[in-house]
């Protein structure tokens, strides 16, 4: 197990454009470093807000060590807290989710108000102050119905995003909107190569012949050929798409962190489908056209989206282990379509349910082979996995930085 020291070493020696060494996908050293510097660090994307839309709603997420509660207040705010109780540290929800008008832990009940104060606790005498016995808060946003948590004492400036957040999802009604599918399946392959898998279509001639109806391969589609350059397609369908008002051009942070891009789908496709036409009739989006494409959008390090014209794709990624990543996948369409009639579940979901297995499967090859002590590093393809180079100089970038300026891992606060 790598010390944290022998971790930064590591990414140090690291050869840019080929793919990470052994220990990186492995170790559990690494892992906790991964854990402490990156996701206990940075925001998070947890949960759409129209999944808990009155008040006392809440969802329980676990990261690492930690378990957030993330729940709506009466006043519509949603906000997040530790799940930790702050008389004896129970946790406070044991469900994965659920509604109450107050926060009542299931030991010795004592009684939080929604937006965390303590309300009641029983016999604790005359000197207890309830004031400072509220539950921890953890940094939360919800930006354009997206709800984002972060762990660290002080949390990264998020301005930037959250405006263009504003920006690109502005033709995509998220508050309107309902989960009519979500799937959450666990892949047993370090959180990285997920990520990688995510960023590259090298693989998806061969390995996902649905999705391959619908979603083109070409990477200059999505501006992440190495030049940056965009084909005549997506010039004229950015084009087309930002004279309705829908911001559709390649944005990326100064990190590398996020990037924005509506990418055409292949000739004349409107949705991910199999036979390429809209799933859903009654569509969350305001834009005036079904063949608006996929508006892609990614936030390191935990999720990646699809926004089409009709319906929403919402991916979130949670490493359980070295070698163990949750992939949920949430399925949005309008809050008033109503399934049978506006949309068919199995139309909606199919070629996403088989893309998400068939990646599944190809992550945990991916990790097999590195386990063998005969896997050497090797190189990304200029033309398709530039997203893969990108990625893993954000990631040894962001790790480097955050290990040598020497701040305190947030695990060990
Ligand atoms: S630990 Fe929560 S009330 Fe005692
Ligand atoms: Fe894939």
């Amino acid at each position: 197990m790598l010390r944290e020291s022998d971790v930064l070493s590591t990414l140090m020696r690291r050869k840019p454009g080929y793919s990470l060494a052994q220990d990186l996908y492995c170790d559990p050293g690494v892992f906790d470093a991964d854990m402490a510097r990156i996701w206990y660090k940075e925001w998070l994307f947890v949960l759409p807000s129209c999944e808990i839309p009155k008040a006392g709603n809440y969802v329980v997420h676990e990261i690492g060590a930690y378990s957030v509660v993330i729940v709506r207040g009466n006043d519509g705010e949603i906000r997040a807290f530790h799940n930790s109780c702050r008389h004896r540290g129970s946790v406070l929800c044991k469900a994965k989710k659920g509604t109450g008008p107050k926060l009542v832990c299931p030991y010795h009940q004592w009684t939080y108000e929604l937006d965390g104060r303590l309300l009641w606790a029983r016999d604790m005498g005359a000197d207890f102050d309830a004031s400072k016995h509220g539950l921890s808060p953890v940094h939360c946003r919800t930006l354009s119905g997206m709800v984002y948590i972060c762990l660290a004492k002080d949390a990264p400036d998020i301005e930037e995003f959250a405006a263009e957040t504003a920006r690109y999802l502005g033709a995509h009604d998220l508050e309107n909107s309902k989960i009519a599918y979500e799937s959450t399946i666990i892949e047993h392959g370090n959180w990285k190569l997920v990520w990688e898998n995510n960023r590259e279509c090298y693989h998806c001639a061969g390995n996902h012949p649905s999705l391959c109806r619908t979603f083109p391969e070409d990477p200059a589609y999505i501006g992440s050929d190495p030049t940056g350059g965009l084909n005549d397609l997506q010039k004229q369908h950015t084009d087309r798409c930002e004279a309705v008002g829908a911001a559709s051009a390649f944005r990326a942070s100064a990190t590398g962190d996020w990037r924005y891009v509506r990418t055409p789908l292949l000739e004349g496709a409107e949705s991910y489908t199999m036979n390429g036409k809209v799933a859903v009739s009654k569509p969350n989006s305001s834009l005036p056209f079904c063949d608006a494409g996929s508006l892609l959008k990614y936030k390191y390090p935990g999720t990646w989206n699809h926004f089409l014209s009709d319906h929403i794709l919402l991916f979130r990624v949670t490493p359980i282990s070295p070698m163990e990543t949750e992939v949920c996948t949430k399925w949005l369409v309008h809050k008033d379509a109503v399934e049978g009639q506006d949309y068919d579940l199995k139309r909606l979901t199919e070629v996403w349910l088989a893309t998400n297995d068939e990646d599944r499967e190809v992550v945990e090859n991916n990790q097999r082979g590195i386990r063998s002590p005969a896997y050497i590093p090797g190189p990304y393809s200029p033309k398709h996995e530039a997203g893969n180079i990108q990625f893993t100089d954000w990631y040894a970038d962001t790790m480097i930085r955050a290990i040598t300026t020497g701040a305190t891992p947030v695990a060990a606060e």
